[in-house]
């Protein structure tokens, strides 16, 4: 039965979807009723193939390092030979820490390839065939970082306040036109990006205290919002960028 949450029917792409916060995005689409596809370097795990089977869902997975925009090029078009894509989840990205004044600018490269032009590539790829259908969803995944400098973290600052930019800059040209492009900004998640943090007892215990949920986010915290914003239950929600945070940017 349909409903305003409902995705089957709907297949979703989400890049680095196996794992961290993607996978809590996958599975949060394959429990909506949608099939989804997975980019990433590293394969799915077998537990995840199994929960989607579990399900009845179809779940697909095509080897992608998006540092590679010719890479990129070739998997968007082997996708769209055997897939209509209805839902686009840019999720995937890389963090590299270093005071701003020696940070190396191939890092610098590196992490504003994966984070921005490989998200813009993929939403012109995968934007296109839904501008023609008139009917798409985009959910770019922003951050803190978006709204705040950080610390150490330039490259991931610049590269995540430009992917509110841009999720903004899409849905000024794209929302007449069917597509839905929306950003979730999640606060703090226990993830492998964090294991940095999380070893420093010290900013683990300063940034831990002024979370107002007092907790840090788990992956299920994100994948229900995109579902939300994926889902017809959206249709009027249009280049927002939605904070996930426990309340941070509110305190
Ligand atoms: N954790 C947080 O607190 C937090 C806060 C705000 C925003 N975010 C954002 O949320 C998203 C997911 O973060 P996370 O915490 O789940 O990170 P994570 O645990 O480090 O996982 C990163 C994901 O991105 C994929 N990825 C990284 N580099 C890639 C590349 N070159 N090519 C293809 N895939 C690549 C990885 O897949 P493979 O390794 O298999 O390729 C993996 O699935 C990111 O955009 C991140 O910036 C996270």
């Amino acid at each position: 039965m349909s409903g305003p949450f409902d995705l089957t029917g709907r297949t979703a792409v989400v890049t680095g979807g196996g794992r961290g916060i993607g996978r809590g995005i996958t599975e949060a689409l394959l429990g909506a009723g949608a099939d989804v596809v997975i980019l990433s370097r590293s394969d799915v795990p077998a537990d995840l193939r199994d929960h989607a089977e579990g399900l009845g869902r179809t779940l697909s997975w095509y080897a992608l390092d998006l540092f590679d925009p010719d890479g990129i090029d070739a998997v968007a078009a082997e996708v769209l030979a055997v897939h209509r894509i209805d839902i686009l989840v840019n999720n995937a990205g890389t963090q590299e820490r270093a005071p701003a004044a020696d940070f190396p600018l191939e890092v610098w490269d590196r992490v504003l390839d994966v984070n921005l032009r490989a998200v813009f590539q993929l939403c012109q790829l995968f934007g296109r065939p839904m501008l023609e259908r008139g009917d798409g969803k985009i959910v770019n995944l922003a951050s803190l970082l978006s709204f705040q400098g950080g610390i150490t973290i330039p490259a991931y600052a610049a590269s995540k306040g430009a992917v509110a930019q841009l999720t903004k800059a899409l849905c000024n040209e794209w929302s007449g036109r069917g597509v839905n492009v929306n950003a979730v900004a999640p606060g703090y998640f226990a993830t492998d990006m964090n294991t940095a943090l999380m070893n420093d007892r010290v900013r683990l215990e300063q940034l831990s205290v002024r979370i107002p949920a007092g907790r840090w986010g788990t992956p299920d915290d994100i994948g229900d919002v995109v579902v939300f914003l994926a889902a017809p239950a959206a249709i009027y929600v249009h280049g927002q960028v939605l904070a996930v945070d426990g309340g941070w940017l509110a305190r």
